[in-house]
């Protein structure tokens, strides 16, 4: 017989737990065996072979009986070079959703902490937010979906602004003058920027670490990288808050198959640069399927915005229209991500950007719903 461990007293769970964690959901993720998967925002190219044989042979080479290095020394030098960084202003981890996580843990414990969190955006900030019980208000977008510097009015000290740029997902950025403007009128305020999908716009803010410590950063090998199934992230920021970050957070966070993957990649400028055309490829069939959508869409009363990134935000008539939509895409084999229940949100649906065929899978369901 299978052990299936006993179950607790839910009112004796309930005293360990905090109320609005046992009220919360746990992130979902569709699971639906799904041939067209455009619903993740990942690369829909997998890393080339020689590449995947050069990372395995590496890994035979390491000492699986030995934990790893516990802060990535290695990989931190490495990424610094590239970034033309010191490696201190670098903390690695297992994607960059935890490290988001634990920050935002450690920049909201303190009561004094006001924390704004730009809205719509990546639905992992305000949940940690809620979980940890800090206190904390939206940044709304304007009506069609920008950010609006002038609604920070309120920010005073001590504040902390939670923002991605470009943003998911809705697909705008902050422009770098905007930013710039917040960081000195607000010297005393936090600006954590998730920049997931930097590398789908030509404006990075990584220069402005230099001018403005208020300034903390977190990137991701997931998206442009395409190595979302490995788990690699970073912050970068200055060493001060990186220390008191590493307090909070466990050792050993890059394990052999992380650190080997994040060594190969740093160190072949080809593989770079094939990713980066890769990258191009994207955005130029985002480009294509915003033009295509603009011919299909305004009949069926769906409206799509402009994206910086490598997906697409379609806003369906009604939330009954964007429900038709998703069944009838799932239909034809295809997988978007339904985001209508975000604040702000309704009728939405996200699109990531696919391969050709998928794409012109996705366009040929598009025109026949
Ligand atoms: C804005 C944003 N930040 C962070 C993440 C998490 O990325 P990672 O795979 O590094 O955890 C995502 C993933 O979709 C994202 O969209």
């Amino acid at each position: 017989m299978i052990l299936k461990p006993k179950k607790p007293e839910p009112t004796w769970l309930a005293s360990f737990i905090k109320p609005n964690i046992l009220k919360g959901k746990a992130y979902s993720i569709q699971k639906e065996a799904i041939t067209v998967k455009l619903d993740q925002n990942e690369s829909p190219y997998d890393w080339p072979q020689a590449m995947k044989e050069r990372v395995l042979a590496d890994l035979v080479q390491q000492k699986w009986n030995r934990y790893p290095d516990g802060y990535s020394t290695e990989i931190q030098e490495l990424l610094a070079k590239k970034l033309n960084i010191t490696p201190e202003s670098i903390f690695l981890g297992p994607g960059s959703n935890i490290l988001i996580a634990n920050l935002l843990l450690l920049l909201t414990a303190r009561k004094e902490t006001r924390t704004l969190v730009a809205t719509p955006s990546f639905p992992l900030y305000a949940e940690c937010l809620r979980n940890y019980e800090a206190e904390h208000a939206p940044w709304y977008l304007t009506d069609d979906f920008e950010y609006d510097v002038a609604k920070l009015k309120s920010l005073g000290p001590f504040s902390l602004l939670v923002l991605a740029s470009p943003n998911n997902p809705v697909g705008n950025v902050l422009s770098k003058k905007d930013l710039v403007f917040l960081l000195k009128e607000y010297p005393q305020s936090y600006f954590l920027v998730d920049e997931a999908y930097y590398e789908f716009v030509d404006e990075s803010f990584l220069d402005l670490l230099g001018e403005h410590a208020n300034l903390i950063l977190v990137r991701t090998f997931s998206k442009s990288l395409g190595a979302a199934g490995v788990r690699i992230g970073y912050v970068l920021a200055h060493e001060s808050i990186l220390c008191e970050l590493k307090k909070i957070t466990v050792p050993y966070l890059l394990n052999h198959f992380c650190a080997a993957v994040a060594r190969a990649c740093l160190t072949d400028d080809s593989f770079l640069n094939w990713t980066k055309e890769v990258r191009a490829g994207i955005i130029l069939e985002k480009e294509k399927i915003f033009k295509r959508l603009a011919e299909i869409c305004p009949s069926k009363g769906i409206f799509v915005f402009r994206s910086w990134t490598n997906f697409l935000l379609l806003r369906c008539a009604s939330q009954e229209q964007a429900e038709n939509l998703t069944r009838h895409l799932v239909k034809n084999d295809i997988l978007v991500r339904n985001v209508s229940a975000g604040p702000n949100l309704t009728g939405c649906l996200r699109v990531t950007v696919g391969n050709l065929e998928e794409n012109a899978k996705f366009l040929a369901a598009m025109a026949h719903f």
